[in-house]
């Protein structure tokens, strides 16, 4: 079975076999307009829509996309998305003038999420998740990763990882599952921090690769969280486990761990407000994805990440929405394209391979998606407009008219 998409145009970055840096971020192919072949889900051709062109002239079926402007599926490479409650009333706090590691240190934070999602019963967790990941689809994310980190003990831990797993085998998506028992100390261990970075290293992280779902494990490396001898610590182990490696670093204060990402050979690191160009640099030897969070930088009214600076010194960009209930509560992607393109001066097509082939790299899903290219996935969406810029320009406005997960359409 042939379906052969006409009429589009066609906005998608190559994927060049690692991921996109400096101008490559840039360099976009157009059809306008634009043609593929879908069989079984996968790209069998893509190219110009013109008779002569290598356009199949015999498909099974035509779908006429009258002239709208087609891009890859969205990845969205870094959330929380798996919680039991939201957090309203700290938002609220902050609109007031609190400050959100002074929450933090004061026990709301995570550790209210935490105490939510360990009361939560599986059901409603389910429930909270599959909601989540119902609105991401949505703004057109076809790939998604989220972690865990609201459980903070062993069972809790592995009961995050479990709903996650089964709320994947519930939706369209291709959902990427993140270890992140290292997100924070919990009080029943403030006053002995070491027993429960003991407890990660010894219990949680065996524990977790038994499980074999999740495909990485993150720590949140941050003054009052995680030293980064601890998350050094914390990293090994799981590699020695068989993970591979993301950490949460400089978001609020630099302590270094942009270089420590780059020295464990993390795949990502993520947030980076506060990264200085060291770090950057030795984060653009590695070959380490700058997962950046504009959304985060919103909410709790902190200076965005310097995306350009990295750009400019070789490292790859990735962008998420690290949609979660304290930091930043959003599922849209083309609101975070439109703050890197608006308020971080990221150019459009930049911007757009941060949430497509770059986001993909980020969390090991390139070989499928990412970029609109034989081979892989027919992950697509439609949007509204003659091009990608209609996500900036229709500003805080849904752009996306229709989403197609390996050629299927969901919306
Ligand atoms: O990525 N920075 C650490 N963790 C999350 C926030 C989690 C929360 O506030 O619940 C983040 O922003
Ligand atoms: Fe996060």
């Amino acid at each position: 079975m042939r379906t052969l998409f006409r009429n589009a145009r066609i906005y998608t970055h190559r994927d060049m076999g690692a991921p996109l840096r400096g101008d490559e971020h840039s360099a976009f192919t157009v059809y306008d307009p634009g043609a593929f072949v879908v069989r079984e889900g996968i790209i069998e051709w893509i190219g110009p829509d013109t008779a002569g062109g290598g356009i199949d002239d015999d498909p099974d079926t035509i779908v006429d996309l009258g002239g709208r402007c087609v891009v890859p599926g969205f990845v969205d490479p870094h959330t929380h998305l798996c919680f039991a409650a939201t957090r309203e009333n700290e938002f609220q706090m902050r609109l007031a003038g609190a400050d959100y590691m002074q929450i933090h240190r004061e026990g709301g934070g995570i550790m209210s999420s935490v105490r939510s999602l360990r009361a939560a019963t599986r059901e409603t967790l389910l429930k909270r998740t599959l909601m989540g990941l119902k609105r991401s689809l949505s703004f057109g994310v076809t790939t998604v990763e989220i972690k865990t980190g609201y459980g903070l003990t062993t069972e809790a831990e592995l009961r995050q990882l479990e709903v996650i797993a089964q709320a994947a085998k519930q939706v369209p998506q291709d959902v990427v599952p993140t270890f992140l028992g290292a997100h924070s100390i919990p009080e029943e261990f403030r006053d002995r921090r070491d027993h429960f970075v003991d407890l990660v290293v010894e219990e949680m992280l065996p524990a977790a690769a038994d499980a074999g779902i999740a495909r990485y494990c993150d720590v949140f490396t941050e003054e009052g969280v995680f030293t980064v001898a601890e998350s050094e610590r914390i990293l090994t182990r799981a590699r020695e486990l068989g993970m591979e490696l993301k950490a949460h670093v400089d978001e609020i204060v630099n302590l270094g761990g942009a270089a420590m990402a780059a020295r464990m050979k993390c795949v990502s690191a993520e947030h980076l407000i506060a990264a200085d160009d060291d770090g950057l640099s030795e984060m653009a030897e590695a070959g380490t994805i700058a997962v950046v969070l504009p959304g985060t930088s919103f909410s709790i009214r902190k200076p965005f990440a310097r995306a350009r600076r990295m750009i400019e010194l070789g490292v790859p960009l990735a962008l998420a929405t690290d949609c979660n209930p304290g930091s930043c509560y959003t599922e849209s992607i083309p609101f975070i394209v439109t703050l890197a393109v608006m308020q971080m001066g990221v150019p459009l097509e930049a911007a757009l391979a941060a949430v497509t082939i770059n986001a993909a790299y980020a969390i090991g899903m390139a070989e499928s998606t990412g970029t609109l290219e034989g081979g892989k996935q027919a992950d697509f969406i439609v949007l509204e407009g003659e091009s990608p810029a209609i996500i900036p320009y229709h500003a805080g406005v849904n752009p996306v008219e229709e989403v197609y997960k390996k050629g299927v359409r969901l919306i």
